[in-house]
Formats: structure tokens, sequence, C-alpha cells
């Protein structure tokens, strides 16, 4: 039977399949279902870099040991967020101790600031990996994109200078020259890269005429943003890459492994099918490797990236114009 046991950040993992970053990653006990169901590792909830700024805020912490009043504490919601950094590092500590799939914390943050010195207290705690979901929208006029891009750069560097465990930087696409800014960063030290984030999303409500949510899961066809650039990443990157967004099915995973990911994420089909879904995936992806007699993953990781295809421009075709010329009647 075909062997699912792959590297990813020189971690070892039973599965190149593992669960992102959701509401499904936030207790000890769903993180046992994980691994009792076969997830490579998991991808903790993130902690958000607003939470941690104000454990490490000096003036609160000054205010409190000069007063000696507690009271004021309470003003600013900041007693929440101090349980709320407690909860967070029980949580990698009572993971470790009850599983022994590799645990990723994760910090959404959009800054380098004071809420690094977080980072020391996630590796003390035993996490086995930091993901790091950076976004800084790219809407402000006052910005142009070098300054937006060195926000990434900073953090990077500066959280590598600070920890050990490997780092990962989990991004959006929203970036004017993507290719070279994936491989810029790639070799800033941290050890791999998630493809894509994927946002909560505005829509446009036109009965009630108000602004409401969009859809919260991802659909299976949004797999295409990822594969396209996987595929074109793969093999020209100085650290791992993991894939998210849209993946559906042991299918979505194969593509993606083909394409080059060493590991892919799912979070919205957990969402449409439970914990235990990663046996369903794992299956489909072993039965897949039988058939086609591959014994190992990386026999046939990256089989299709772009430096490995016969034709490369297939990943960098963008125009419709010859499919809808060969379709009768849409013209
Ligand atoms: C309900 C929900 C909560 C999420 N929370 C986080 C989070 O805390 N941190 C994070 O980095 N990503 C978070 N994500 C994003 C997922 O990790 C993932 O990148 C995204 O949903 C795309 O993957 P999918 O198509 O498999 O859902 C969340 C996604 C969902 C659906």
């Amino acid at each position: 039977m075909a062997d699912l046991s792959c590297t990813y950040l020189g971690l070892k993992l039973k599965s190149p399949i593992i669960a992102a970053s959701s509401g499904f990653t936030d207790s000890v006990h769903k993180i046992q279902q994980f691994e009792q169901y076969g997830a490579g590792a998991i991808v903790l909830k993130s902690i958000f870099e607003e939470e941690i700024l104000f454990e490490y805020d000096k003036t609160i912490r000054d205010e409190e040991e000069k007063t000696g009043r507690e009271e004021f504490l309470d003003y600013l919601d900041v007693r929440i967020r101090q349980e709320n950094i407690k909860k967070y590092i029980d949580l990698i500590k009572g993971a470790k101790e009850k599983v022994s799939i590799p645990v990723i914390a994760s910090i959404n943050c959009k800054s380098t600031h004071e809420w690094m010195s977080f980072a020391k207290e996630i590796e003390k705690a035993g996490a086995d990996a930091l993901e790091l979901n950076v976004f800084v929208l790219p809407s402000g006029l006052e910005n142009n994109s070098l300054e937006n891009e060195k926000i990434y750069f900073d953090i990077a560097s500066s959280v590598t200078k600070l920890i050990q465990i490997p780092v990962v930087l989990k991004i959006s696409f929203y970036f004017s020259n993507l290719g070279q800014f994936i491989q810029k960063i790639s070799y800033t030290g941290i050890k791999g890269l998630v493809l894509f984030n994927r946002f909560y999303s505005p829509d446009i409500n036109i009965e009630t005429l108000q602004v409401s949510p969009s859809n919260v899961l991802s659909y299976p066809g949004e797999i295409s943003m990822p594969l396209r650039w996987m595929a074109m990443m793969s093999g020209r990157v100085g650290c791992d890459l993991a894939a998210s967004t849209g993946v559906e099915d042991g299918k979505a995973v194969i593509k993606l492994l083909l394409a080059g990911a060493n590991v892919v994420q799912v979070a919205s089909a957990l969402y449409r099918h439970g914990i235990s879904y990663f046996e369903v995936l794992n299956h489909e992806l072993t039965e897949w490797m039988d058939q086609h007699n591959f014994d190992k993953v990386d026999d046939f990781r990256g089989k299709l990236s772009q430096v490995k295809h016969n034709d490369p421009a297939v990943f960098e075709r963008v125009q419709f114009m010859k499919y809808f010329s060969d379709k009768e009647g849409l013209a």
C-alpha cells in the first residue's frame, strides 16, 4: 500500500493533508480527533496581533505595577485579552501532551510590533512551528506596493531571528508582482509559505440594500488560484510550499501535490463533512497512488509543476480567446 508519509518544515508527517487554521483547530479534544482520523498535522486557530499587543502594552503593565491596582485592567477589555493569551498557551501545551502529530501555532498579524515577544512564548510552550497569517489590504492610497511588501519582509526577518522553530508565512495573492514576491520572501529564512489565505469578503444584498458577508466557506472551483501558482512557483523557491483554498476532495489534494505542494491544507471541507473526512481524503489519495504505482508522495510530487512540464506555457495562458472561438454558439 502507498506510503503517505512526507516531510514539511523539516517535520515528519504521516500524511501530506493537514488541518488549516479554523474554528476546528481550537481545542485539544478536536485536535485529538484530527490525529485519530489521520491528519498529518494541524494549524491552530489564529490568535490576533491585537490580542497579544494588549498583553505586552508597557503602559498598562507599568500602570499596574505603579498603582498596585488591578481594577483598571477591566477597562479596555484587557483582562479578557490576557485570558485569551493564557488559553492559547494552554492550548499548545495541552495539544502537545495529547497528540504526536505536529502542532503549528498561528498568529494573525499586520505589522512588526511588540507582539513578537509572544512568538517566544509559543516556542517555549512546545509548538512545532509558527504560521504567520500576514495581511495588509493593499487599499491604502498613501502606500506604494514596495512599502506594503516591506511589511512582509520585516515580519519574516524579525520573527526568524527571534525563534528557532520553523516559521511559515501564510499570504494572499494581492501583490503586484506575485511571482517575484513569493520567490524573494521564500529566501528570508522562513521555512514555508502557504498559498493562499482566503478572506472574509463583503457582498451586497440587493433587496435590503445592505452590505452583508459573502460565503464564509470556499467552493471547489477556487482551487484554480493556488493550483496555478503552486505549479509556477514549485522548484523556484527557497522553502516548502503549502496549498490552501478550495480543497474539497482527494482529487484536489492529488492535483496540488502534482503541482508541487509539500502539503495541502483543508478548512471549508471540514465544515461540510466533519473531522472524520480526513479518513476519506487519505483513502482517496492512497487509492490513486496505488492505481498509478506511486509508492511514496515524493514519487509524483511536482511532476506537473511548470519547471518539469514539457509545455511550461500551459500555466501562463490567461486568455479565453481560443476556448470561446472553438465553441459554437458561445460567441
Ligand atoms: C470559519 C473559518 C475560520 C478561519 N479562521 C482562520 C484563522 O483563524 N487563521 C487563519 O490563518 N485562517 C483561517 N481561516 C482560513 C483557512 O485556514 C483557509 O486558509 C481558507 O479557509 C481557505 O481554505 P479552504 O478552502 O480549505 O477553506 C478560516 C477559515 C474558515 C472557513
